[in-house]
């Protein structure tokens, strides 16, 4: 196939407007697969268990089609996206290998947060855009409003609108038209050096690492010994092909082409979203803009049962091996023992990796508190934590931090006008800043909508933000962010003491104008999850030498005077006077030991 037949496309959507049933729609009228019965709703495309279940897609998943037009055979490669804000970075590495991208909206739901993103990133890509609009057999759906809306938010010309159902799929087929007429051909040499964009990859367990790539100029052969731009790691190519959908193994990879190559990478790792793959030998201008994902949110895992830490631990290195952007480091904690601090792009990919290793290694676990990174400026160097224990106890002289910084983002919600209101708030309790709004369409009454902008630290998105805001606007408002570097901050690290000793894996960085709010909600689980001792135990927050909020856990008391009969008032008082002793010995000397159970109690309560 030459560059002139050939077609490279994302299709780019806000989550649930029905991507993964567009792209299946697509390769049933190609043949690319069977057609199934409609409405069975399981997706050729999403692949992992997580996925299914939730609904979402995580794993992009790349296919290639053939479907002839004006008599040719074409091939059509859609590089899929994965539809989550933790991914976004990901989602504009994968455009790059693409020359445009079909901007899908449901037509009941109109533009949403993610649907601007998408759409910002495509467009700084120099993608030819092709707006569709889906769910037209929704009774709900209204697209000559939601064409006006996209007219005004993204420029877009009405009549450029297909729509379609890609339930029923009316309309499908001239997607596919749109596709061949309006995306201009990718352009490659095939006697120029080999270079080619690794976008994705994949993790077969016996051949390792499998890279998806797309050929911008040579070819790509087995046999091939070739080298990456980042790393300057050298492989011998093994097997070249196209997913069609599955793999299909072809002679070679010629420009324009967008396939895999199996080349003994061990770990995902190593295949790293922007990379670009040379031929040994004829180096090549890599593909600009290259940075690694960068972990945002860390946590520590733990085996419930600390004996089972060496099965854990391996369950961990396997499933990472399958997640590139996943990252492992021992922790070891006093009262957890034996775990594994992770690092993850956001709160969602932790929840995968947490929900995978609860269903496909069995694993029982603990995971604690996600933390964000943290950079503490010193005079003559920065260093980053991602573990609340390497906060210093007090910044002051003595810690010689100049200044503390966390990550921020800029946030945009949209959201219809009724719930504006309680939006606000929820950014003002989340120290969101730069505030600004403006009306996405001129509806009228209740039916207008707002995008409202800002930035807010990382840390605040981490913990409850999401659930608060899909609660508080009846689960209409539509989310999304984008990293926004680092800001200097008021933090400092509270712990939680029992009977006086802190717990290192209850530790947390907090704001200074949570520190009441936080220490209070705290102490207050602990109290309920902890189960009583022989002797009354204090719980507190403290932040430095200050408590900020203390329960009592109370004693539980043994009946030692159910041993004696009768009215003996002085011995019953003596035996009681004895334990009192008894306990306050224990309490000067024992450490209130908490169970993992607690611990497991205390991370999945809300
Ligand atoms: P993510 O995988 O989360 O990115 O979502 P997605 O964009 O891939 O959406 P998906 O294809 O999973 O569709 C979301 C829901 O909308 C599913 O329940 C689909 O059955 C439904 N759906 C998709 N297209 C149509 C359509 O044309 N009409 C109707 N009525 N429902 C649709």
């Amino acid at each position: 196939f030459t560059c002139d037949l050939i077609r490279n496309f994302s299709i780019i959507a806000h989550i649930d407007h029905g991507k993964s049933t567009l792209a299946d729609r697509l390769l049933e009228l190609t043949g690319t697969i069977k057609k199934k019965e409609i409405g069975k709703n399981e997706q050729v495309l999403d692949k992992l268990k997580v996925e299914r279940e939730r609904g979402i897609t995580v794993k992009a998943q790349t296919a290639s089609m053939i479907h002839t037009f004006g008599g040719k055979p074409h091939v059509l490669n859609l590089i899929d996206t994965p539809g989550h804000v933790d991914f976004a970075w990901e989602v504009s590495r994968s455009l790059a290998a693409c020359q445009g991208a079909l901007l899908l909206v449901d037509a009941s739901q109109g533009v949403q947060a993610q649907t601007i993103s998408v759409f910002h990133i495509a467009q700084e890509r120099g993608l030819k855009i092709i707006p569709v609009l889906n769910k037209i057999d929704l009774p709900a759906a209204q697209p000559e409003r939601i064409a006006a809306q996209m007219q005004s938010t993204f420029g877009t010309d009405p009549d450029d609108i297909i729509c379609i159902s890609a339930k029923t799929g009316k309309g499908v087929e001239e997607v596919l038209q749109a596709i061949i007429d309006r995306i201009p051909p990718p352009n490659g040499m095939t006697t120029a050096p080999l270079k080619a964009f690794l976008f994705d990859s994949l993790y077969d367990r016996y051949r390792g690492v499998i890279s998806l790539v797309a050929v911008q100029d040579g070819i790509l052969k087995k046999g091939d010994r070739i080298a990456s731009c980042h790393t300057n790691k050298k492989y011998e190519v093994q097997e070249v092909g196209i997913m069609h959908p599955e793999e299909i193994p072809t002679n070679g990879l010629y420009p324009g082409q967008v396939g895999y190559v199996a080349c003994n990478m061990k770990e995902s790792s190593e295949a790293h979203i922007g990379d670009t793959l040379h031929r040994v030998g004829a180096a090549v201008d890599p593909m600009p803009g290259f940075k690694p994902a960068q972990a945002m949110v860390y946590a520590g895992i733990f085996p419930v049962d600390t004996s089972d830490f060496p099965k854990l631990e391996e369950s961990i290195k396997r499933l990472a091996l399958t997640d590139r952007s996943v990252t492992v480091q021992r922790e070891s904690s006093t009262a957890l023992g034996q775990g594994c601090r992770l690092g993850f792009l956001g709160t969602l990919h932790m929840d995968v990796f947490r929900q995978r290793l609860e269903d496909e290694h069995d694993a029982n676990i603990i995971v604690t508190a996600p933390t964000v990174p943290y950079k503490l400026v010193y005079k003559n160097k920065d260093v980053y934590i991602s573990n609340p224990t390497e906060f210093p106890d007090a910044i002051d002289v003595s810690s010689k931090v100049l200044e503390v910084q966390e990550p921020v983002v800029k946030a945009s919600i949209i959201v219809p006008e009724d719930y504006f209101g309680d939006m606000m708030d929820l950014c003002f309790t989340h120290r969101a800043e730069d505030l600004e709004h403006r009306y996405l369409d001129a509806g009228t009454g209740t039916s207008a909508r707002i995008m409202l902008n800002c930035v807010i630290p990382l840390s605040e998105i981490v913990t409850d933000f999401f659930d608060q805001l899909k609660s508080r606007s009846s689960g209409f408002a539509s989310f999304d962010y984008e990293e926004a570097g680092y800001k200097a901050s008021d933090l400092s690290k509270m712990v939680f003491l029992l009977n006086g000793k802190p717990v290192d894996a209850l530790a947390l960085i907090v704001h200074r104008s949570h520190e009441d709010s936080i220490g209070k909600e705290w102490v207050k689980k602990l109290v309920k999850v902890i189960p009583r001792q022989m002797f009354e135990v204090p719980i507190q927050a403290a932040v430095g030498k200050k408590i900020i909020a203390r329960e009592t856990l109370k004693a539980y008391r043994a009946d030692v005077t159910a041993g004696l009969y009768g009215g003996h008032v002085e011995r019953k008082m003596k035996v009681l006077e004895r334990q009192k002793e008894g306990k306050a010995r224990m309490k000067r000397m024992g450490s209130v030991n908490l169970p993992q159970e607690a611990f497991f109690d205390l991370m999945s309560s809300k």
